[in-house]
């Protein structure tokens, strides 16, 4: 018979599921039935990953399951911690560990919600989905290192994990790593287009800018010694084509200000979706 879950993680979705996988390769299963894995729609690949690692899945939460419950983490939108604090405040065990992944959900609204007790907020980004992503942890006071461990290590499953001790940092966060990847996209769609302008076959200039890009930050991190600016140095020779363009962009502060605007107009709407109204 299986034993008792002591983590459930509510929402099996996009982020969800790549926690889901980041466990399977790091043994976050263990010991066999310590898992277990709440959502409506639970899609088949995801049910079988679950009975593969010996874990449980539920369509909605049971009362006699959540009696030995350590950890909750919640995958859920935001839209949907009211309904589900709801259902579930009345279960939960004293001093259980609540972990939540949403954005702009802060840890006042996380104690309105559940009740006071350890909470962690993790803003994680999409990169989870392939193990890369970049995390940060910000815990209320009554977390403590043991706590701050735990949701590390079903984190650090999906990539690597920072922590912010100041929660007003979450809104710099979420502008920076969290929508960050976006930002990566559109510099690869824009590299692709300026390819495409100066007469380059549209897949050619789409891939020749995509697989620089990814070749790029390969080579930045196999040098880790070496800082950003150092590596951009060595790959510009004074009066050459780099040269040419990094003038461009760099003119005047141009590309450090739009990305300046960029991260402070993100900041500034997270912190507005955290106070609504
Ligand atoms: N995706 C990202 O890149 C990313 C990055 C950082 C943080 N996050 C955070 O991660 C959270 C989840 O985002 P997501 O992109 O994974 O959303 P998603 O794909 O919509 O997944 C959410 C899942 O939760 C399920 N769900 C809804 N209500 C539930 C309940 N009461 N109990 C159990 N499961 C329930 C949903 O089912 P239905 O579809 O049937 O409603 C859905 O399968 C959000 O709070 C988001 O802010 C996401």
């Amino acid at each position: 018979m299986l034993r008792k879950p002591r983590t459930v993680l509510f929402g099996a979705g996009r982020m969800g599921r790549a926690l889901l996988r980041g466990w399977a390769e790091a043994n976050c299963f263990e010991p066999a039935g310590s898992v277990l894995v709440i959502d409506p729609n639970c899609p088949e690949e995801i049910s079988e990953l679950i009975r593969q690692n010996s874990a449980r899945h539920a369509e909605t939460p049971k009362p006699e399951t959540f009696t030995k419950l350590q950890t909750v983490i919640l995958a859920v939108k935001p839209q949907k911690f009211e309904e589900l604090a709801a259902v579930i405040r009345p279960m939960l065990p004293d001093n259980v560990l609540i972990i939540s992944v949403a954005a702009g959900v802060s840890l006042e609204q996380m104690e309105a919600l559940f009740g006071a007790g350890p909470h962690i907020r993790a803003m994680p980004n999409i990169a989870a989905e392939v193990g890369k992503a970049i995390t940060v942890l910000c815990a209320n006071t009554m977390a403590d290192n043991t706590h701050i461990e735990t949701a590390s290590g079903f984190l650090k499953a999906v990539g690597q994990v920072e922590s912010v001790q100041d929660e007003r940092l979450m809104d710099a966060v979420t502008a920076v790593s969290g929508s960050g990847p976006a930002y990566f996209y559109l510099m690869v769609e824009a590299l692709g287009a300026a390819g495409q302008a100066e007469g380059l076959p549209e897949d050619l200039a789409q891939k020749l800018a995509l697989q620089t890009m990814i070749g790029a930050g390969a080579l930045l991190e196999s040098r880790k010694q070496d800082t950003v600016a150092a590596l951009r140095a060595e790959v510009t020779s004074p009066g050459g084509t780099t040269s040419a363009a990094l003038d461009v962009m760099m003119g005047n502060g141009a590309f450090a200000e739009m990305m300046r605007n960029a991260v402070s107009a993100a900041t500034r709407r997270s912190s507005q979706l955290r106070r609504p109204g």
